[in-house]
């Protein structure tokens, strides 16, 4: 049974890293694959620095999605949502303009499939939303080799309690694309609502792209706050797609890269009290919280103290008593 076990995870991590088509390899077909600038990384919070000056990230035209319906994709490695130029962003050095957003994911049944993790924490699913200097280069593919020349937002998305209607306007039409190479087009909706509620804390280093030809080009912010799906709703994810066109049906599962060495490179955090899982305001609310139970705490250790004093006193006077009064009945 051990032995089975074992050679079941060991056939699963050859598939996973070191088969033929596996990530281990991706560096003897694409080199870059092979620098050391390469993304995702292990966000270790304790070696970020806290830059204040770094400004938001905004978002701009991302809740007016439009009138044309959007092109959905199933590419054989992810699903991928075409994005109109309308959607771009502020806050960076450059005007960055959306192109794509996609999606990585586990294993069936498996809360792990993030690319990015926090303090090794990976979550079941991230969503990145792919941008490229448009001030510098005319197109996505002019700028996907140059420095900076993209930006990418990366969400970590984990199991909540209830579903999130916004990733329901990707996840109800993966069954019309479960094979690679389908395309459909889904009506525009609010890309704004599939981000965390709160932007503000967000971590910021020089990446590249996860999957081959892995240029390292990729401007990153990964955002602290996580988005919240249902466990049906990463089932559905899980389970709808194929990598493979026709034949023996592959599940397209697994799709993310594994942590790359983060070399010399800075990873920078808008916020300071990184690791923290609460807000200025909430922790605002829980200082006032222990400074009120600390002050009660000291109060009633000193009224028992008082208590137990007077009580001691007294013990004290009436050993006294009888005992002077034995010495004189002796
Ligand atoms: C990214 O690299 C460029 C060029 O080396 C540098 O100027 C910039 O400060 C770096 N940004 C981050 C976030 O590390």
């Amino acid at each position: 049974m051990l032995l089975f076990a074992l050679v079941l995870k060991v056939t699963w991590i050859l598939a996973a890293e070191g088969g033929p088509h596996g990530q281990d390899h991706w560096p003897s077909s694409y080199p870059e694959c092979g620098g050391d600038a390469q993304s995702p990384i292990d966000i270790q919070t304790a070696g970020v620095i806290f830059d204040p000056d770094l400004p938001a990230v905004q978002p701009r035209g991302y809740d007016q999605p439009g009138t044309e319906p959007l092109d959905l994709h199933n590419n054989g490695h992810t699903v991928q949502l075409s994005l109109p130029p309308t959607l771009h962003l502020g806050g960076l050095p450059r005007k960055y303009t959306a192109a794509q957003l996609h999606l990585h994911w586990g294993q069936k049944g498996s809360q792990e499939g993030s690319e990015h993790q926090i303090d090794s924490e990976a979550t079941a699913a991230e969503l990145h939303v792919v941008h490229y200097d448009s001030e510098s280069y005319g197109s996505l593919t002019e700028a996907a080799q140059k420095p900076q020349g993209l930006a990418v937002l990366g969400v970590l998305i984990e199991v909540g309690e209830t579903e999130n209607p916004a990733y329901d306007h990707i996840l109800s039409h993966l069954h019309k694309i479960r094979h690679k190479d389908q395309k459909t087009s889904v009506p525009p909706f609010s890309v704004r609502e599939l981000f965390p509620q709160q932007l503000e804390q967000f971590f910021r280093y020089n990446g590249s792209l996860t999957t081959p030809p892995c240029y390292q080009s990729v401007l990153w912010t990964v955002f602290n706050r996580r988005a919240q799906v249902s466990m049906g709703q990463l089932e559905k994810l899980q389970g709808a797609l194929f990598s493979t066109e026709e034949g023996p049906p592959e599940a397209l599962v697994q799709n993310y890269r594994a942590p790359q060495p983060l070399n010399q490179r800075a990873i920078f955090a808008s916020f300071s009290q990184v690791g923290s899982l609460y807000t200025t305001g909430e922790m605002l609310g829980l200082g006032v919280g222990i400074l009120a139970g600390c002050l009660c705490l000291l109060l009633a250790v000193y009224f028992i103290a008082r208590k137990i004093r007077k009580k001691r006193l007294g013990n004290r006077k009436s050993v006294v008593f009888t005992s002077a009064r034995a010495a004189t009945e002796a």
